[in-house]
């Protein structure tokens, strides 16, 4: 079988990037905190003389990560792009893309996560992106251990017969779904064409049967009634409310009745200081939309749009999992405040 890896950084390409990891962990584990305190002791965000540095640091670390992954990775775009292009003998899934699909103008036009051309402009934005999301996690997530972790707790076990996987990037929200429903038929979409091909040339490496399509989440195109599960993973703080809106509506009528949607992204905790950095990673990263998915009642959109009993819990992406009283841990380092978003469609 002809499959793809994207190519794994070596020598002074892992030196360098091992360098990135670190300053992105002295920013979480060591400026944060301090920062923390002095704030709690009555300063205001605008007058810690440490703040510049920590945004200079947060925004720069990871401007350092994607230049040196696109140097370690443009080398090897011929063999990449074709690799990514060889069709696959007897595939256990399918990759279906819309050559005439137009990208709407709030994800073509911003480069989010400050990834130079976005994760859709090229083949090689997508190893480029798969290789930097491990780092972008402090490297917590070499093996996509939340991602398994958010199916394993909080996805109710029910006989699913079709799971949809909004913006799935390349596969690796999507294949845990796989693993926990063998049963079920599994479908990632997303708007990026290069993801969806790493997404199918991984999943068939790794023996999953998925069906990855190139399909807008707000207006996917399937018909009425088409899955019992609909999920997304650090997706829906990526676009425009106004576009929530209609992902949520779209979601509600892909469901059958008694269907579930289930969302892991990230939410405001309460803790000032910590909301604040939060609004601020969001212009930093360029990730526009994220402060104003902190304004929205996500649970009120939700019932607007037509769900029944949505909820909105902290979720402990170290091991924790959902943590049903609602509380957030106690954690003094930065880290992303995840939140498991889920409403049912009434039966
Ligand atoms: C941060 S990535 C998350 C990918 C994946 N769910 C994961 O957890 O790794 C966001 C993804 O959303 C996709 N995307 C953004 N807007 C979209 C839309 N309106 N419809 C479908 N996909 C979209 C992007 O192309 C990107 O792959």
């Amino acid at each position: 079988m002809t499959v793809v890896e994207s190519p794994e950084p070596r020598g002074e390409d892992r030196a360098y990037l091992d360098f990135v990891l670190g300053l992105k962990q002295y920013f979480a584990h060591q400026l944060y905190p301090a920062l923390h305190e002095q704030y709690m002791a009555g300063a205001s965000l605008d007058e810690l003389p440490a703040y510049p540095v920590f945004q200079w640091v947060e925004r720069n670390a990871q401007k350092m990560m994607w230049r040196r992954l696109d140097a370690l990775i443009r080398p090897q775009a011929m063999e990449l792009e074709a690799a990514l292009d060889k069709p696959i003998a007897q595939p256990l899934g399918k990759l279906e893309l819309d050559p005439d699909l137009r990208l709407p103008e709030y994800y073509a036009e911003t480069e989010f996560h400050i990834q130079p051309g976005g994760v859709w402009s090229g083949a090689l934005n997508a190893f480029v992106y798969e290789v930097g999301a491990k780092i972008v996690m402090l490297g917590q997530n070499d093996d996509y251990l939340f991602h398994r972790l958010f199916v394993e707790a909080a996805i109710p076990k029910r006989p699913y017969r079709a799971i949809l996987d909004m913006a799935c990037g390349f596969g690796k929200s999507t294949r845990p779904f796989v693993d926990a429903f063998p049963e079920a038929d599994v479908v990632g979409i997303d708007l990026s064409a290069p993801n969806l091909k790493l997404a199918h040339q991984q999943a068939e490496r790794l023996g999953k049967r998925i069906t990855f399509s190139q399909r807008a989440a707000e207006a996917s195109g399937y018909p009425d009634a088409s899955f019992d599960l609909v999920t997304a993973t650090m997706f829906i703080h990526e676009v425009p409310m106004p576009v929530l809106r209609r992902v949520f509506s779209e979601a509600l009528r892909l469901l059958r009745p008694g269907g579930l949607l289930a969302i892991l992204d990230f939410a405001h905790t309460g803790d000032a200081f910590r909301d604040q950095v939060m609004d601020g990673h969001g212009a930093r990263n360029n990730e526009p939309y994220m402060p104003h998915l902190f304004r929205t009642d996500v649970c009120r959109l939700l019932e607007e749009v037509g769900y029944a009993n949505p909820s909105m819990l902290p979720f402990d992406e170290r091991g924790g999992g959902v943590r049903a009283d609602g509380t957030w841990p106690e954690r003094s380092e930065w880290h992303f405040p995840w939140v498991v978003i889920r409403a049912d469609k009434a039966a």
